[in-house]
């Protein structure tokens, strides 16, 4: 019962929510809500656990998704941690960029990469092109060579594996616009074109099986996909992968009834399962790379509200609205995720009742909560929503022109703005008048009368 306490959260001696050692309502107080905050020791902790579990433990590299969360300050940490970055667009390339990232750590992702894209990247230096399909590799390989420079290629495949996720966050199944499929041929069509054009070094293979796994039993059969495949490649062309990109997926405990596997155990099985099937298939062990998002992130980051109407519909619900809701948690909507929380200025009292949290837009699924039990709300309470540090910020919206949130960085009692709140001058700030519907056009219209 109750909100599962991530990372720094505690609850006081006042009965009042802490998270980075300061109180959820003074951090309220101090930059608004509704606000993100990202609890600096537990996102470290979490790239540490992978960098001393997969890099210490096997030399593998350990690449961050920056889609699950990006911002100047997050590149900082994740480079600062060791971990390499995933970005899936120019935007997060240039996110990237303007942080100064180590370019050769930067992994470029996407299925349908702008050929401006794909220059901006290679006048980065990005580290690799994660290759999604063969128009890509004849487009990159012809921009390469324009700019006298060779591309260093992983690419993506479809290894026809159905994760046990939600239908719209799994990948790895053929019938999917990412990657190419090994059951269709198009896979070994795609290495054999990387082969033979002369702008491409071709690296490795990635696949990516989905998102919020709980089941390792995935990732080894992904390995099993993936390795049977490179022996068949390696037995008709003699090319081996230096490396194997498993990408990301690892599950996190978002409400009771997750139970998501430790990132030790993921490790220790995929490696030996690698290390078995190259030695299967007369190879060396290729260096493994995965891209874990959601579970370096998503628990360290949580969403601070003020409650204003609460509404019974007797026999029926209570709903209690929050200053946010679908515009910077989209989640619930999407996925029908499921979230904990808590009303930090009263998280030493017992639940009183059960209620629904309803974000504040013009639209009946525009929820953030169905059903959850939580001392009697009161307008100006402060709601805590608990791991809403992955795909909440990076997958936010102004839908009825809400100014997106500011995020804080916290730790020890610290609290630093790491992204502004947008204003209501932001909102209008690329919105353009033509000429003909401005107040003094107007006015010409009605003297022309
Ligand atoms: N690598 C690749 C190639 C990916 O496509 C993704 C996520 C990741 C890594 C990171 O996966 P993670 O470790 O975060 O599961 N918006 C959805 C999830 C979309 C996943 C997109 N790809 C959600 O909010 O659940």
């Amino acid at each position: 019962m109750g909100m599962r306490l991530h990372g720094t959260m505690r609850i006081n001696g006042r009965g009042r929510l802490e998270i980075g050692g300061i109180e959820a309502a003074e951090l309220a107080r101090r930059f608004g809500t509704p606000l993100y905050v990202l609890d600096e020791e537990l996102f470290r902790q979490n790239c540490r656990d992978y960098h001393r579990h997969f890099t210490e433990k096997y030399g593998a590299e350990v690449i961050y998704a920056g889609k699950t969360l990006i911002n100047l300050a997050v590149c900082r940490l994740v480079e600062e941690e060791g971990l390499g970055l995933d970005v899936a667009s120019g935007g997060e390339l240039y996110t990237a960029i303007k942080a100064r990232f180590p370019m050769h750590r930067v992994y470029f992702h996407g299925n349908n990469k702008s050929p401006g894209e794909i220059k901006m990247a290679l006048e980065a230096g990005v580290g690799r092109f994660m290759a999604d399909n063969l128009q890509e590799l004849l487009v990159l390989n012809s921009l390469a060579g324009e700019m006298k420079t060779r591309a260093d290629v992983i690419i993506r495949l479809t290894p026809g594996i159905e994760a046990h996720t939600h239908e719209y966050v799994k990948t790895g199944q053929i019938d999917s616009k990412f990657g190419l499929a090994i059951q269709t041929g198009q896979a070994e069509e795609g290495v054999r074109a990387a082969l033979r054009l002369e702008n491409i070094r071709l690296r490795g293979l990635h696949c990516h099986i989905g998102s919020q796994i709980f089941e390792l039993g995935s990732y080894v059969h992904a390995v099993d996909v993936m390795m049977d495949f490179a022996g068949k490649i390696k037995r008709e062309t003699g090319w081996t992968p230096e490396e194997i990109d498993l990408g990301g997926g690892l599950g996190i405990y978002y409400a009771e009834g997750d139970n998501p596997p430790p990132v030790s155990e993921y490790a220790d099985l995929v490696m030996a399962r690698l290390k078995m099937k190259s030695a299967e298939h007369g190879m060396e062990t290729p260096r493994l790379m995965v891209e874990p998002g959601r579970s370096v992130s998503g628990p360290a980051g949580c969403t601070i509200y003020t409650v204003g109407t609460v509404k019974e519909i007797p026999g029926v619900r209570k709903y209690v609205a929050v200053d946010g809701g679908m515009a910077d948690n989209p989640r619930h909507a999407l996925y029908q995720a499921r979230y904990e929380a808590v009303l930090a200025n009263k998280a030493g009292l017992p639940p009183a009742e059960v209620v629904s949290v309803a974000g504040k837009c013009c639209e009946s699924g525009d929820m953030l909560i169905r059903d959850i039990a939580l001392p009697a709300a009161e307008p100006g309470d402060i709601l805590v929503v608990s791991c809403t540090g992955a795909y909440n910020y990076t997958m936010s919206m102004n839908y009825n022109r809400l100014p997106r949130p500011a995020m804080v960085l916290v730790r020890g009692g610290r609290a630093d703005l790491i992204v502004k709140r947008e204003d209501y001058e932001d909102l209008v700030r690329n919105d353009v008048i033509p000429d003909r519907l401005r107040k003094s056009g107007l006015a010409g219209v009605a003297s022309a009368r």
